[in-house]
């Protein structure tokens, strides 16, 4: 299993990782619908445009020459990031997704980021306590679960 940041060519295994989750449970994606390959490529190109100006962070997990994992984390204010992470079913519970996060946290300080953010169906309790054994607390004051972790 390599780590290493999202590149143009893991388009086809990247877009099929979307997929197979948002076919799963769609509300642990941040689609409403399911994306068209136009959406995806829109999405996969807002994502390299960003690691170009530093502004997102985007690490992948890749096995056999396919992604099995994605980890991002988008800056969404003056000195914090969303985190978004998807890891194919077969996969879970391995230790990747852990693995992504310290990988992307570890840029995430570089890029001066203070903060980063989950923000969690109340229905994807899973992810939840992924993100609690990730050192994540959860944030007050919010109407959705949102949870915070300091880098
Ligand atoms: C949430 C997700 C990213 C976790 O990835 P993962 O690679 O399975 O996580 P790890 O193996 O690194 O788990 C680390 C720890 O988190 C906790 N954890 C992970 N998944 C869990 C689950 N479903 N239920 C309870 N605890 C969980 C455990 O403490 C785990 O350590 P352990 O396996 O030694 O007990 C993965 O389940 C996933 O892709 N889910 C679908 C998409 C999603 O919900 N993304 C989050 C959107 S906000």
């Amino acid at each position: 299993m390599q780590i290493r940041e999202l590149e143009e060519g893991d388009f086809g295994s990247w877009s099929s990782l979307i997929l197979s989750v948002y076919d799963e449970i769609p509300f642990a994606t941040t689609f409403e619908k399911r994306p068209s390959a136009d959406e995806l490529a829109a999405l996969m190109k807002k994502k390299l445009e960003g690691m170009r100006d530093r502004t997102v962070v985007d690490f992948v997990a890749v096995d056999n020459g396919g992604v099995v994992a994605d980890c991002e984390i988008a800056k969404s204010t003056e000195t914090g990031g969303l985190i978004g992470i998807l890891v194919a079913r077969e996969q879970r519970r391995g230790g990747i997704g852990r693995r992504l996060i310290e990988k992307c946290a570890d840029r995430a300080k570089l890029y001066k980021m203070l903060e980063v953010y989950a923000e969690i169906d109340d229905r994807n309790e899973g992810a939840a306590a992924f993100f609690a054994a990730c050192g994540f607390r959860e944030q007050d004051g919010e109407d959705s679960l949102t949870m915070i972790r300091n880098l």
